[in-house]
């Protein structure tokens, strides 16, 4: 084994707090949604057992309307604020109340596909099995209320791209006032300049403080919410993990089921397709409050190609947008357009490479019959990890590693990309 697969497997190790894994120590120091079903897959590639453990511990924190939390506060912790008290839920562990991108039926059912024939595999993914199809429910349910294909997002957080350019114009309109006072932790750990800004973490408690004035129902939370997207992440995120549900369903679930599974693919699909954007060359995210398209390119407007939801042409349009970047920085795939005025090579989601991003988009790339772009992207990755270690996440104009260091998500794509 190479020293870079050593060190992404010691990172995981290092970052397990007893069957869930933290994403870095201090920054991050409770178990993330998103995080997790990128670590379940990372950890599949040594240690089934640990993997389907992930899985088993992020369900600890599901609601029982389906909702999964994109926090599960397992332990205390006074390194990250907004802890549980600001949340005020009434969840056993407590959690936050809202979610994150559901990538967690993919990973289940790439967990299964190499385990089906090992140990338990069976048992355990048939106990999965009704919380992922009970959390694809809810995100219809909750999130998609008039039945329009595409779920929306109500909080940036939910997006896992807390500071996206994408969110800027809909983000000018919730207020700055907060009932919580903002004690933020995380700008003690890393460099403020790396961080989001002041005023958005206004916003984003603001929005936090509006939720749980309606006691988290997610009706009421719909209509009180001044922050309301159907981003093209999170909508191409959940039709993937409705393909791979309808697959575990074919083998742990009814026929009903599957036809009800299907019946959502349709829908996101075509919702999709409504957020193909001709003058970015990319899907875009639209405000769903004044129904207005975001014209800014980012790294989100690829995973249409994950959702495999991509006519020929769209692909190929979106793949020479993608080469467009790479003339402008040298390392792909940077999370804004490199061109675009809001791009800052450092500053978390508004430039900066993310591997997990990475490996959706070049699976996505593979699948719409770009091999040699697939293969680029996954090559830069390797490269970025393998030269600055598993960090964050990185500048895409010189490689150089940033945010968080000894970070999971990034190890734990470092060993997908050996296999
Ligand atoms: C940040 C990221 C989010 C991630 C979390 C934990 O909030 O924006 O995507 O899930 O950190 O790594």
């Amino acid at each position: 084994m190479t020293d870079s697969l050593t060190d992404a497997q010691a990172t995981l190790r290092a970052n397990d707090r007893g069957g869930y894994t933290v994403p870095t120590a201090r920054l991050y120091p409770f178990q993330w949604n998103w995080d997790s079903a990128f670590v379940a897959m990372g950890f599949s590639t040594f240690d089934e057992d640990r993997a389907w453990r992930e899985i088993e511990r992020l369900l600890q924190g599901q609601w029982a309307d389906g909702l999964l939390p994109h926090i599960v506060f397992h332990a205390p912790s006074d390194d990250y604020f907004p802890g549980p008290d600001t949340w005020g839920t009434t969840h056993t562990p407590p959690t936050s109340g809202i979610t994150q991108p559901p990538v967690l039926a993919t990973a289940a059912r790439l967990l299964f596909d190499t385990a089906m024939h090992r140990g338990d595999a069976q048992a355990r993914m048939a106990a999965i099995y009704p919380a992922l199809l009970r959390n694809h429910r809810w995100w219809q349910q909750a999130r998609d209320p008039r039945r329009t294909g595409l779920v929306a997002t109500l909080h940036p957080w939910e997006s896992g791209m807390d500071n996206s350019p994408a969110w800027d114009r809909a983000m000018a309109r919730v207020p700055t006032s907060t009932s919580t006072p903002i004690r933020r932790r995380d700008t003690g750990h890393i460099d403020p300049a790396m961080r989001p800004r002041e005023v958005d973490y206004q916003r984003f408690i603001h929005l936090v403080d509006c939720f749980r004035a309606v006691a988290w129902d997610p009706a009421r939370m719909f209509a009180a919410t001044p922050f309301r997207m159907a981003d093209p992440a999170t909508n191409a995120i959940l039709l993937r993990a409705e393909q791979d549900l309808l697959v575990l369903a074919q083998r742990f679930g009814t026929a009903p089921e599957q036809a009800e599974i299907a019946g959502r693919i349709a829908g996101l699909s075509a919702g999709i397709g409504t957020l193909w954007n001709n003058r970015v060359g990319l899907w875009t995210a639209r405000d769903l409050i004044d129904d207005t398209p975001v014209e800014v390119g980012t790294s989100a407007g690829l995973l249409a190609l994950f959702a495999r939801a991509a006519s020929g042409e769209q692909s190929a349009r979106a793949a020479a947008t993608l080469t467009g970047w790479a003339g402008r920085v040298r390392f792909l795939v940077p999370s804004t357009d490199p061109a675009s005025p809001c791009f800052e090579p450092l500053r978390y989601w508004r430039g900066p490479v993310w591997a997990v991003m990475n490996w959706m988009i070049a699976e996505g790339l593979d699948a719409s019959g770009q091999p040699e772009l697939a293969a680029r992207v996954r090559a830069d990755t390797v490269a970025l990890i393998d030269a600055a270690g598993p960090m964050e996440y990185f500048d895409p104009t010189d490689g150089k590693g940033a945010g968080g260091t000894a970070f999971s998500w990034t190890a734990a794509i470092r060993l997908l990309l050996a296999n």
